[in-house]
């Protein structure tokens, strides 16, 4: 495996275009109760599945998905992504790994990037078209450092990152582990969300700290809802996570 340091630190997406996503959404998640199962659904701006468990729990993500063709009004965009907490932390610490897509009045451009929230996102120097097949994934060593993965399934490129809370990211929990389709922000306003081709995580793996496994099944599941309407549908198996825009 050819690994390369790429860590283009620096180059701070957030000032650009893309701000992290602001605490207040996930506060004000609508929240309802699945009809068929023990697990809620939480609504907002993320769809997929996201585990809850103890403090310290998660060490790893790991998912291959094949980055999804995206269509919609120019920048309009989705997001593929893995990642650790976001969800039950304090101060929604998170670290993430995933790709952009965003419609452009040029076609559709892709941008793989890591973040640590709340400092800025970070762009990875990799090319990402889409249908290609990329396994992302992120490691932990400790509240405030890790690495993150992308890795070219095709061929078995990767590159792999250090991440870092850094002076401003806040510490994990290890609390969640999640596979996902996002609706970003622009400036701390949720973007339109593009159409996509189904999205689908195989080999979605979380490991926790006693080397226990966990997979999609039993998550948590996420469905995206944007001015009231529920983009999203979300299935998952013992290996993956299914996510259709309905
Ligand atoms: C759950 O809700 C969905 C959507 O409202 C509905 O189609 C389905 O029949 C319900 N399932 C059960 C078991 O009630
Ligand atoms: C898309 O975003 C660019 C850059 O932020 C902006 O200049 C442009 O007006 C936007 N276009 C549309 C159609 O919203
Ligand atoms: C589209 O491509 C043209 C020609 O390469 C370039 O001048 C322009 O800046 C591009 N526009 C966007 C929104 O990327
Ligand atoms: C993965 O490798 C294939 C085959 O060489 C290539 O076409 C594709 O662009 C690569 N994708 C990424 C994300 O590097
Ligand atoms: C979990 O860890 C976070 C970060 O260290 C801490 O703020 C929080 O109080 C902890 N929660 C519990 C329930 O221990
Ligand atoms: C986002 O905000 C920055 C700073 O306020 C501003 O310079 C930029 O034009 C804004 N971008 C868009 C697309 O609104
Ligand atoms: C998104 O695309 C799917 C598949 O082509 C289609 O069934 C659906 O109606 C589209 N949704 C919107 C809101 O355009
Ligand atoms: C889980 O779903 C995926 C995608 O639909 C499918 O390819 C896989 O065979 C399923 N696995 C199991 C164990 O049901």
């Amino acid at each position: 495996m050819r690994v390369n340091f790429v860590f283009i630190s620096g180059f701070l997406l957030a000032s650009v275009a893309l701000a992290a996503r602001p605490r207040s959404l996930r506060l004000n998640l609508v929240e309802r109760s699945a009809n068929d199962s023990s697990d809620g659904i939480e609504y907002g701006d993320w769809a997929g599945a996201v585990w809850h468990q103890a403090n310290g729990t998660f060490k790893a993500v790991t998912g291959t998905v094949t980055v999804p063709d995206v269509w919609g009004p120019t920048n309009s965009s989705a997001t593929v992504a893995v990642g650790i907490d976001g969800d039950t932390c304090p101060n929604f610490a998170m670290v993430q790994v995933g790709v952009t897509a965003t419609v452009t009045t040029n076609g559709t451009n892709y941008q793989a990037w890591y973040r640590w929230n709340p400092t800025d996102w970070v762009f990875v120097d990799i090319p990402i078209c889409a249908r290609n097949v990329i396994t992302l994934t992120l490691g932990i060593f400790d509240a405030t450092s890790g690495f993150a993965i992308i890795e070219n399934a095709s061929t078995g490129q990767s590159v792999k990152e250090q991440v870092q809370a850094g002076s401003s990211g806040y510490p994990l929990c290890q609390q969640n582990a999640e596979w996902l389709l996002e609706d970003i922000f622009l400036n701390s306003t949720q973007v339109p969300l593009s159409n996509f081709s189904m999205v689908t995580f195989t080999d979605a793996k979380a490991f926790g700290k006693d080397g226990k496994i966990y997979t999609p099944q039993g998550a948590i599941i996420d469905d995206v809802e944007q001015d009231g309407q529920v983009l999203t549908s979300v299935s998952v198996n013992g290996s993956s996570v299914s996510i259709n825009h309905v």
